[in-house]
Order: structure tokens, then sequence, then C-alpha cells
């Protein structure tokens, strides 16, 4: 079938004059003067295209005149200048071809407003809406941006396993891997489940980040990014925090903290010019829809120099805010959802970046910095946050001194043996090399301005929920 799609028919200036369309039908109208008009959408681009199918159609009676809400039809015909309000053109039909019906009764998606969490539960059906297809479209955009940016300057895409024995954020929220007969495990001497007995011979878990794995390939290749699935088992119900996410990961040999925060802010910028260039059809549906703010805040975004402040001065500022917290801010606690709010919507009303943020809150592998003028130790850290959301970007500088490095592992309990290969890339020439990880789902939660996280991606996992 030789179709076209709406978004081209749309667009271009000079369309064929003969055109088929496919797709899902949104609503019908059938006239006195005997005619339907059809309103047919196909996922290309937010809007539809009229068809006009007249009563002379051989199965006008039969098929047209029944066709409902999510029937799929196949339409040839002409494309002609509307008369009607809200398009330029339509199709004329000579042919409307019915491949699947849909019954009223049953079927789930309603010409009318639903609400959210009832789409969650109709989530192979919920792309048929216009807020879910522009989420769609606008979640594709963002990741060939991602790619665009990086391809553009000479970053190489690694794939970093999804199936790992290490766990990157130290914070042991990982979800594990076993062909283990979980009724009936075999055991060792102590009575412990024996995983040497499993599929891989060890423990093994999904991965929480593909930082540890891509940096070999930084200290070899150069500039590098990971851009995969990862997998937290933390039980987080908030409307920020999947249990399965998206992160891009870039990983840069011969770069500091400063250079970090530089690409990381350009990368920022980079995605949301381009959503504003690109998805300008959707951005409207969410600016009117959605968030009244959309468009404008990412437009202040593009054009904003991010703030940068030290961990330190942060919450220096904090305490002395004229304000009543539920968490007072403390150096040597991460900050609260209420604390970045503060800066990023109140103080400064822009991105901010903090750095340096005390040792004792980050993962082993940061750079130490020495320490500050009251002993405190910091390390070479920083999170990128952003109005509403918050931390959307964590990264480092990471620790490229074998002894630093062996010691810190040491303190935190680590078993040196399991990243012998990691304390590697520091025995063997080992470079200044820095990265940081961009959560993609509060990346088009924020340019969307869709309140929910679990709305941004096609399928959520989060605690006791897997469904489809
Ligand atoms: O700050 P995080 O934990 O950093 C890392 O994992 C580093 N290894 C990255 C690196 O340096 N290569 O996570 C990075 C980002 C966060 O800023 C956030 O945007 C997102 O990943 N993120 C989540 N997104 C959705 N649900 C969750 N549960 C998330 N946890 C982190
Ligand atoms: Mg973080």
């Amino acid at each position: 079938m030789n179709r076209t799609i709406i978004r081209k028919l749309l667009s271009e200036t000079d369309p064929p004059a003969q055109v088929i369309v496919a797709g899902w039908v949104r609503t019908v109208r059938t006239s006195k003067g005997g005619f339907s008009f059809i309103m047919l959408h196909d996922g290309s681009c937010l809007s539809g295209i009229q068809i006009v199918a007249d009563e002379k159609l051989p199965n006008y009676d039969s098929e047209i005149v029944h066709l409902t809400s999510g029937c799929s039809i196949v339409v040839a015909g002409t494309l002609v200048a509307s008369s009607g309000k809200g398009q330029n053109v339509e199709v004329q039909a000579e042919s409307v071809r019915v491949l699947g019906t849909a019954a009223v009764d049953t079927y789930p998606i309603q010409q009318k407003r639903h609400t959210f969490e009832f789409l969650r539960t109709q989530a192979h059906l919920r792309t048929r809406t216009n807020t879910f297809g522009a989420v769609a479209r606008v979640r594709n955009r963002i990741c060939s941006a991602i790619h665009e940016f990086f391809q553009q300057r000479n970053f190489l895409y690694v794939h970093t396993p999804i199936i790992t024995t290490s766990d990157c954020e130290g914070a042991g929220e990982m979800f594990g891997v076993s062909t283990i007969d979980a009724n009936n495990p075999p055991r060792d001497d102590d009575g412990n489940v024996d995983f040497s007995q499993d599929f891989f011979g060890r423990r093994t878990y999904l991965t929480v980040s593909g930082q540890l794995e891509v940096e070999p390939y930084a200290c070899s290749m150069g500039d590098v990014y990971t851009f995969g699935p990862t997998f937290r088992a933390e039980n987080s119900n908030t409307p920020r925090h999947l249990a399965e996410f998206w992160m891009v990961e870039p990983e840069m040999a011969f770069c500091d903290l400063e250079g970090d925060a530089d690409l990381a802010e350009q990368f920022v910028k980079h995605i949301f010019r381009t959503v504003l260039s690109d998805c300008r059809e959707d951005m409207d549906f969410f600016n009117k829809w959605v968030d009244k703010t959309a468009i404008e805040t990412l437009a202040g975004i593009v054009d904003s120099d991010f703030e940068r402040i030290t961990y330190t001065d942060a919450i220096g500022l904090l305490q002395k805010a004229d304000r009543k917290w539920e968490y007072a801010p403390q150096w040597g606690s991460d900050t609260q959802t209420e604390h970045e709010r503060f800066l990023t919507e109140e103080t400064f009303v822009k991105p901010v970046i903090i750095t340096d943020y005390p040792a004792g809150i980050k993962p082993f592998y940061m750079r130490m910095n020495d320490p500050d003028d009251q002993g405190r130790l910091t390390v070479a850290a920083m999170d990128v946050l952003v109005p509403k959301i918050g931390e959307i970007i964590g990264g480092a500088q990471r620790e490229d001194r074998l002894d630093v490095l062996t010691d810190r592992m040491k303190k935190q309990g680590m078993n040196l043996d399991d990243y012998c290969w990691y304390a590697d890339l520091r025995r063997y020439g080992t470079v200044p090399h820095a990265g940081f990880g961009l959560g993609l789902e509060r990346t088009v939660q924020f340019a969307t301005g869709m309140s929910n996280i679990r709305d941004v991606i096609p399928y959520p996992r989060t605690p006791r929920n897997a469904e489809f």
C-alpha cells in the first residue's frame, strides 16, 4: 500500500492530487446532504485529515455511516482545498476500505477528556489520544537530538551491558537477574543460596548506570556516550521516579568538572532548542492544554546562562532564606525537593548547576577535592537542577588516582576484586576524565510540561506496577 502520511500531506506545498491515506477514525459526522465527514489520524502529526465520503460510494450505507471512533480505514481519493474551518486540505474519497471496526460500547478511548490515571490503564491504546501521540513524537525527537548532539561533536556511541555485576551508584537498589528456581534454590554449606550454580555462575543484576563500563571506552577512545535503559529498585512512588528509565551518559577523557558542566549546559540547551524548532505543533498543544508556560519555559532556558554554585554556598543561601523548611538545610545532607525548587524557581529562576557535594553523600568514583578551610571533604560532583522537576543530570569528574580510589572503595566496604578492571584504568595510563547522566524521562517531562513521569514513557514500571 503506497500510503502518504498525513504529516507529509499537510506540510507539503505542492502535494500530489491522488492520495492514499490510512489511519484510525477519531470522529464521524454524517450530513443530511448525503456526505460523511471523517476525521482521520495516523500518528504522524497532531492533526488529522478530513475525509469527505459521498453517499454514492458503494459501501456508504453498509459500512461508512457505521464508522465510529477507533475504526481503521484506508482511503483513496483526491486531495482538494477544504472549505471547512481549521484545515486547508481534505480528501475527497473515491474508496473507503474498512480494515477494522471498534465497538462503541467497549472501545475505551471515547471522544471526551479521559484522566491520565485512566489512560495509564489503557497504555496500549493511549497513543491514539492527542496528548500521548504528542508525547511519543517529542520523545522521539529528543532521542534523535541526543544522538545528533554527540555525533556532531565526534563522540563515539558505545553499547554498555544491561546485565552487570557492579553497583555503580553503590545504593544497593539493584534488581537481581537469576534463573535459579526461587522455590527450590541450591544452597551452600552455610545454607545461603548458592549463586555459583546460577546462570552466570555468580550474582548478577540489571544495571543502574552504564558509567563504569563506558569509562574504559573514554580511557581509550576519548569522547564517548552510552544511551540505554537503566533500572533501580528504589521504592520511590513519586511523579519523578521510575524503576526502569533511560539514561544518556557521555564520558570525556582529558576533561575536568568545569568541562563536564559546560557540556551538560550545551546539551540541555540543544535538546530544548530542537524541541522548540521541530515540534512546534505538539508544543503548541502542550502549551494550550497541559502547561500554559511550557514554551516560554523552554525558550527561557535556551537563552539563559545556567547558574553555577557550590553545594556549600547553596546550603548557605538556603539557611539564610526567610522560610519555614520541612527539612532544615544542613551541610552534609542531600538537598530536598523544596530546597531545589527554591533555588531554581525563586532564587535564580533558571537552571542551577550545584557542584562539589560532600563526599559522604556521593558514590565512590567521584574525584576527591582538597579539604575545605573547615577540613570538610567534598567531591568534584555536579547536579543540574531545573525548575519543577529538580535534578535532570547527575555527574562528576572521576577519581583518577589509584591510591585515592582504592582507599575510598575500601572505606565503603566494596570488594576490590570485583572492581579490579575498573582500577586498571588508573593503573595503566590514567587520565583525568569526567561525565554525567541525563534522565531521558525527566527531560521529556520537562519539555512537555507533563506532570507525571509515568506519562512520558510508553509502559511505566513503578513499585507494584509492571502491566503490559
Ligand atoms: O544522578 P544519577 O544517579 O547518576 C548516575 O547514575 C551516574 N552514574 C551518571 C554518570 O555520571 N554517568 O542519575 C542520573 C540521572 C538523574 O539526574 C535523573 O535525571 C535520572 O538519571 N534518574 C532517574 N530518572 C527516573 N527515575 C529514577 N528512578 C531516576 N534515577 C535517576
Ligand atoms: Mg543523582
